[in-house]
């Protein structure tokens, strides 16, 4: 254990635990507040590295409620030994960082970690992250970041679970709880962030309640389950409202229904672009409708410290809606009191990231049984811009991540292959250059070889945070590396590195063997030697669709039907041009061996809307190496009064069957999985008849139904 950081808090604080008595201390603090001590508290700004002079000033004063982008323990200490010893009230500070997907061991970003389908792997990396973040001085993330995206152009996809509601939301929970052993958790953007207009960054969302309800809100639903302490609000508007100041969102919805007691922070400036978004003519008149809403603090705009003191003395907004906020900062600041961080074991930490991109890595297509390779092939050629690059796998918001920390995928190949085996590298192009001066050498290399791997795809920044992209393929002249590379002749498989689905249609019709790594973080390379190599089998799934087209998108599996489902005759629902169905579709991924499925079973041909149905199948390994499969379950509400879609997922098991061993795999279905937000925006369950399908992935499976009876 580490000796707790919060040596020097006050009496007050180091007593407040969170029941009746932390209730009663910060009431008594907050009556020994003055109006700019209140206001002071729910400031926060960045400190770019080290808190300014002038930020220090602020926290002397005690107009600061916390800090973020305060980077090493000796100046998070410095300035909370201000706050702590120097303010009046001597209140701790929160520290903040964006801890997304590691701190300084960076593990897969997470859209490739939640193709793991594993929860509990999600967990373990965001408690080692925390436990490396808190031992850095750093006592809140703003993670996990659970907006659900079904748009590939929007950049920040990268950062979340991907478009399934289901596996996000268990995604949520346990890194809510796996960050909060050590750190405070933020569940963000709240609310329908990824459902940003044509993918576009921070652009309006126009989502239905019953679409906000089933698909967006309930990760964050999840997250507050799971005790997150607070919760960030999104810089879009939902149909015109912007989600930093909407009081149906952040209060009637967060507060009054979900019961959550934590702390709302806005997004960078949120507060301030309420103005842009044209519902407030001014700073004073934006603070004032986000902290009515819920918005307890103002990340970066300024306002509540620099606008809401006259605000209040002019009775126009009541000292009370200040108390509530200050109150929900207070007592997130007497959580993080209470936080025991726990010290990092490097080691571990280390094995943990090689397991966690093993585990995400996805196989698209192995035609010929390409994969797994060799180790004694007598000679390999590595290329593309990727392959020995140790910047970008670190992917979107790598904190304290290093590219000397990165093994790349060159380095993994050689640490692996037989000593007589030549690896031959040319770089070929740049990720987005024009030039096409070194694919002379990427094809001298690949004839020189038995097989070309090539490295492809987005550089680290082309996705994250306003990095949408209006095109999917490959950036820069790499499409014409990959298609000079093929007419080789010499076997290809194409690795790709990326934070989104790309459209990879040349690719899937030429070339035989096509592994998606995403960005996998400082173990990319040893995971994808491990997996090229066959060391271990490629379990991950594809937590997202993959279009074939940039006119499919949106394209997500658990559309609703339309009264003409896509059919051979010309008036349904499809396009002339282009196949109704995506590239690959949710929850796919090859394994090196294959599974048969039979004996699908239900527990009852009936249930009440009590009970919970079992669900069994029996998965065989019919080839002959070992493998895992994730066995998937969804379900389809065949007649309801509100249309459902085709299917949704409802559980999924990860299982890893020797070379001809059968196993029957239980999965359970609740009577209350299958309610929905009926025609008056209740949650319902009703009665009638539902399909089931179990397999692979959303587009296969066998089929069983049953029925769910009415109330007795
Ligand atoms: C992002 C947030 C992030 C914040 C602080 C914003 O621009 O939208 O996700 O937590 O910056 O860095």
């Amino acid at each position: 254990m580490l000796r707790p950081r919060y040596t020097l808090l006050t009496a007050l604080f180091a007593l407040l635990p969170l029941g009746t008595a932390g209730a009663q201390n910060v009431d008594s603090l907050l009556a020994a507040m003055t109006l700019e001590e209140k206001l002071g508290q729910l400031n926060l700004l960045s400190a770019g590295g080290n808190a300014s002079p002038e930020q220090t000033v602020l926290v002397r004063r005690g107009l600061v409620g916390g800090l973020f982008n305060v980077l090493g323990t000796e100046n998070t200490r410095a300035v909370d030994r201000v706050a702590t010893t120097e303010s009046r009230l001597k209140i701790p500070l929160l520290f903040g960082l964006d801890v997304i997907h590691g701190f300084r061991t960076i593990f897969p970003i997470p859209l490739a970690e939640a193709g793991a389908f594993d929860p509990e792997l999600a967990e373990a990396t965001a408690r080692a992250a925390g436990r490396e973040a808190a031992a850095a001085g750093i006592n809140w993330t703003f993670a996990p970041m659970v907006d659900i995206a079904r748009d590939p152009r929007w950049g920040r996809i990268a950062e979340g679970s991907g478009e399934d509601p289901y596996l996000a939301s268990l995604l949520a929970a346990a890194r809510v709880r796996g960050f909060q052993e050590s750190i405070l958790a933020t569940a963000k953007h709240f609310a329908a962030y990824g459902a940003a207009e044509a993918g576009r960054d921070y652009n309006t969302a126009d989502v239905s309640q019953r679409t906000l309800r089933e698909v967006y809100l309930p990760p964050f639903k999840a997250a507050v389950d799971a005790g997150a302490a607070t919760l960030m609000s999104a810089f879009n508007d939902i149909g015109g409202v912007p989600a930093s100041g909407n009081a149906w969102l952040t209060d009637t919805v967060l507060r009054r229904e979900w019961g959550f007691r934590g702390m709302v922070v806005s997004d960078w400036t949120s507060i301030a672009e309420l103005i842009p978004h044209g519902v407030a003519a001014s700073r004073a008149e934006a603070g004032r409708r986000a902290l009515t809403a819920g918005v307890d603090m103002d990340m970066e705009s300024r306002i509540y410290v620099d606008s809401l003191p006259a605000l209040v003395r002019a009775n126009r907004i009541s000292l009370a809606v200040v108390d509530r906020a200050v109150r929900r900062v207070l007592r997130a600041k007497a959580r993080m009191a209470q936080l025991r961080p726990v010290a990092p074991n490097a080691v571990e930490i280390r094995a943990l990231a090689r397991r966690a991109a093993r585990e995400s890595i996805v196989l698209l297509k192995n035609e010929g049984g390409l994969l797994p390779l060799a180790p004694a092939v007598p000679a390999i050629a590595v290329i593309g811009p990727l392959a020995d690059n140790r910047l970008d796998p670190l992917g979107p918001w790598h904190t304290d991540g290093r590219p000397e920390d990165v093994v790349t995928v060159l380095q993994g190949i050689k640490s692996r292959v037989s000593s007589g085996t030549q690896v031959l590298y040319a770089q070929g192009a740049g990720i987005e250059d024009t030039s096409t001066a070194g694919f002379a050498d990427a094809v001298a290399a690949a004839r020189g070889a038995k097989v070309a791997i090539l490295v492809l795809g987005e550089r680290h920044d082309m996705s994250g945070e306003a990095a949408s992209r209006s095109s999917l393929g490959l950036p820069g002249v790499q499409q014409q590396l990959l298609e000079a590379v093929a007419a080789t002749g010499t076997p290809v498989v194409l690795v790709l590195m990326n934070g989104r689905p790309l459209i990879l249609e040349w690719a899937v019709e030429h070339v035989p063997a096509i592994v998606e790594a995403w960005f996998l973080g400082v173990e990319s390379g040893n995971a994808t030697a491990d997996v090229l190599f066959g060391d271990v089998d490629p379990s991950g799934r594809l937590p997202v669709t993959f279009p074939r087209a940039l006119g499919q998108i949106p394209l997500y599996y658990n559309h609703r039907n339309t009264g003409r489902p896509p059919a051979a005759e010309k008036y349904t629902s499809k396009y002339i041009d282009v196949p109704v169905t995506p590239r690959y579709p949710f929850g796919y991924g090859l394994s090196y061996t294959t599974f048969a499925y039979r004996d699908l079973k239900l527990g009852a041909a009936r249930i009440g809307p009590r009970d919970t149905l079992t669900v069994s199948v029996t998965v065989t390994n019919t080839g002959t190496r070992e493998g895992t499969e994730v066995v998937q379950l969804y379900v389809r509400d065949e007649v309801a009064s509100v249309a459902r879609p085709v299917r949704e997922l409802k559980g999924f098991r990860r299982v890893t069957l020797k070379p001809g061993e059968a196993r029957t795999v239980e999965l359970r279905l609740a009577a209350r999985d299958l309610a929905f937000y009926g025609l008056d925006m209740r949650p319902v369950v009703e009665p009638g008849t539902f399909r089931v399908f179990v397999g692979s992935n959303s587009a296969e499976g066998l089929e069983a139904t049953f029925t769910l009876a009415g109330p007795p």
